[in-house]
């Protein structure tokens, strides 16, 4: 995704080309700062079909412990992938219920210019290196069939309950394995 002033300048990329944000290290004013959260975050509705934006840089800076990961590469972002912990209630088979806070993904999305080039893996292994997680301990906000895909090849994740919240926690979260 591309935007008419220096992205670089703004986000200021590592040598991997990451940016990540948390609310209370990056300035809330930025505008520029601003319009690049905003217009990912719509573009990443748009792609999964959402009646609403789930990441706004307004929503983000009043949030207490998301993490936002920006790729960029060149002067162009490439995509953006959004951590934080919720408080979920989780359903067995037999019903019982069990809360829980886990690191959730809640949003990630790679421009469709860059999709199935293997970015969106690149994204995924930073933030669990940065994040000291393995892949079978975060749950999934409404994860779209192009995820569900997605953590299949590559993590091996297919099984799961689905629960009236949408969350998805895969049956390795719990390390046992049902038949
Ligand atoms: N159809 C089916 N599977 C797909 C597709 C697609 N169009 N695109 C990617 N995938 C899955 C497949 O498993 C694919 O492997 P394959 O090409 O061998 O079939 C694999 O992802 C490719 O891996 P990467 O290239 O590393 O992934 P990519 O850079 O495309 O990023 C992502 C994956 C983030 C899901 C991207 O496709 C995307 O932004 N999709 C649109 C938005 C979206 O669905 N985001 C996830 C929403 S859920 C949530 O945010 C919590």
């Amino acid at each position: 995704m591309e935007f008419n002033f220096d992205i670089r300048r703004i986000l200021r990329p590592d040598e991997d080309g990451f940016v990540i944000l948390s609310p209370q290290a990056a300035s809330p004013n930025n505008r520029d700062l601003n319009q690049i959260i905003d217009e990912l975050g719509k573009a990443s509705a748009r792609a999964q079909n959402l009646k609403s934006v789930i990441t706004t840089a307004v929503r983000f800076f009043s949030s207490s412990d998301n993490k936002l990961y920006i790729k960029v590469e060149d002067d162009k972002v490439v995509g953006i992938l959004k951590t934080g912990k919720r408080k979920l209630f989780h359903t067995d088979m037999i019903g019982k219920i069990t809360e829980m806070t886990p690191l959730c993904l809640l949003d990630f999305y790679v421009h469709e210019s860059m999709q199935r080039h293997g970015h969106g893996k690149y994204m995924y292994e930073k933030m669990l290196e940065v994040e000291s997680i393995s892949p079978n301990k975060i749950a999934i906000d409404r994860p779209s069939s192009k995820l569900i895909s997605f953590m299949r090849k590559y993590y091996g994740l297919s099984d799961y309950l689905p629960q009236n919240n949408n969350f998805v926690i895969y049956h390795q979260y719990f390390d046992v394995i049902i038949r």
